[in-house]
């Protein structure tokens, strides 16, 4: 099965794209989107103006010094007063991406958005800007489907005499480092439609980012044209993209990690581009590149909790039944390497692996158990995955599902969200009775 999770696994040339194509398949044919026209000429209206920088706009995921979003799903959150939202998008958007936006916990709406335009989301035009809200004011959210691609924020506008506000912080943190299996590649909203995004979106309350990217690996080497792994990347703000080649080339900015609120949960799922001999990463390199990543979450959130997965590939059938391919080997290795960080041999030292000094000596003091293994054998079946290897949008909502109640299980998080977990396009049903 390894040489066919070649294909399954590449990136090709998307990420080399400036402009998008908001063309989504399912099943292999095309299917049909109809996005309102949202862009204005915006000296025809009247707003009251907020720049990026604005204390009153909450970046969720990983954004950099410039405003421009990075890696899986990143987006921004607010209050507004009134009835109308519009965003001023800056030339550094990729031309044509398409982002979800949503008023409070409503499902979500889409936008193909163009670079340098100001886009009206939100107005009175539109019904749901006239609901009764269950809070007030009205919460705007809005998130980058595509992991290859991101926007800029310009600048954002309420009408004119209203006012945008800042909503409290909702209290709990997931970070999620993952490859594409983490980035939603291949789900119908991408991004959108992950694991990733169903896992935080269902726990609610829960602030999360998605620092994922397809095609990269643990270790610090090429993968698939990802010029760094995981182990190193994961530190700095932008991704491996070739979007992020063209902005910074190999200085990009490191992630200020004092200037956000630590993670509580870090849910780690890396390991399948290693695993794949295309990339010919040997199984040491790989447990020490995952070793390190775990060394530096805890290094930069020293009270944050890691659930490490355990990797898995796809479906094979064998005469009259299907049965899961192995997943390159590792299945011991990394479930012993979680044992060892909880053995009591592993000690912390004091200058901690931080991908950029590439310190680590394994002297100092012992420190609380705090990696945890989650097994992810029989949670997907056959079906849950397509022919891309990847997890279908039901194979997505799966993974979250039990990884909810395995961290409820785990850590007593209760499940808030009784609604705004919304999987666009999954209301598959039939009405039909007795056919
Ligand atoms: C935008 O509106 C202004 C004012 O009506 C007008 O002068 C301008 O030509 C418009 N720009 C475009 C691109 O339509
Ligand atoms: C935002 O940036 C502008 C300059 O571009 C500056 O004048 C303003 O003080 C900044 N606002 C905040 C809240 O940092
Ligand atoms: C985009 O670039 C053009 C030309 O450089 C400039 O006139 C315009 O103000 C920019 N727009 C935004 C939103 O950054
Ligand atoms: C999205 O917008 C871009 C830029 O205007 C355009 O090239 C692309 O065709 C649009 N896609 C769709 C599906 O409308
Ligand atoms: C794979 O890695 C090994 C050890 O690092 C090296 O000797 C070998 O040449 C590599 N093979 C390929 C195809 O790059
Ligand atoms: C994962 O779960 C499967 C099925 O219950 C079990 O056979 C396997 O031993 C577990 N793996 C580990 C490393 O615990």
């Amino acid at each position: 099965m390894l040489s066919l999770s070649i294909q399954g696994l590449v990136v090709f040339g998307i990420a080399a794209l400036w402009q998008a194509s908001a063309t989504i398949l399912q099943n292999g044919q095309v299917k049909p989107t109809s996005y309102a026209e949202t862009r204005i000429n915006q000296s025809e209206y009247s707003f009251r103006t907020y720049s990026a920088n604005a204390t009153e706009i909450s970046y969720q995921g990983r954004w950099d010094s410039k405003y421009v979003s990075w890696w899986s799903a990143p987006g921004i959150k607010f209050g507004y007063t009134g009835r109308t939202v519009a965003i001023t998008f800056g030339n550094l958007t990729t031309d044509g991406v398409l982002v979800g936006y949503r008023i409070g916990g409503l499902d979500w709406a889409f936008a193909n958005i163009t670079a340098g335009s100001t886009h009206l989301l939100v107005s009175p035009a539109d019904p749901n800007s006239g609901l009764t809200a269950p809070i007030n004011p009205w919460t705007f959210e809005l998130r980058v489907t595509n992991w290859a691609f991101g926007i800029q924020i310009d600048s954002v506008h309420a009408a004119a005499g209203e006012k945008l506000v800042r909503l409290p912080d909702l209290g709990r943190r997931i970070e999620v480092i993952g490859d594409s299996l983490a980035a939603g590649m291949y789900t119908s909203y991408e991004g959108l439609s992950s694991w990733a995004y169903g896992l935080a979106a269902g726990l609610g309350n829960t602030e999360y980012s998605v620092t994922a990217y397809p095609g990269i690996c643990a270790a610090d080497q090429d993968c698939w044209g990802n010029p760094r792994g995981q182990v190193h990347q994961w530190f700095y703000t932008s991704d491996t993209s070739s979007r992020a080649a063209a902005l910074y080339g190999e200085n990009p900015e490191p992630w200020d990690f004092s200037a956000r609120p630590a993670a509580d949960l870090v849910v780690i799922n890396i390991g399948t581009n290693d695993g794949n001999e295309h990339n010919n990463v040997s199984t040491t390199a790989y447990i020490d590149a995952l070793t390190k990543i775990i060394e530096g979450v805890h290094g930069k959130w020293p009270k944050a909790q890691v659930i490490v997965m355990s990797l898995w590939l796809g479906f094979y059938q064998s005469g009259n039944s299907y049965f899961p391919s192995a997943p390159s080997g590792w299945v011991n290795e990394i479930s012993q390497m979680v044992q060892w960080f909880n053995s009591g041999d592993y000690l912390l030292d004091p200058v901690i692996y931080d991908g950029i000094t590439k310190k680590t000596s394994r002297t100092g003091t012992k420190v609380e158990p705090f990696v945890h293994y989650f097994n992810t054998t029989g949670i997907m079946q056959h079906n849950d995955i397509g022919p891309g290897y990847h997890p279908t949008d039901i194979g997505a909502i799966k993974v979250a599902s039990h990884l909810q109640q395995f961290i409820k299980m785990t850590f007593q998080w209760d499940l808030y969200a009784t609604g705004p977990e919304v999987y666009h396009d999954t209301l598959y049903w039939n009405n039909e009775a007795n056919y």
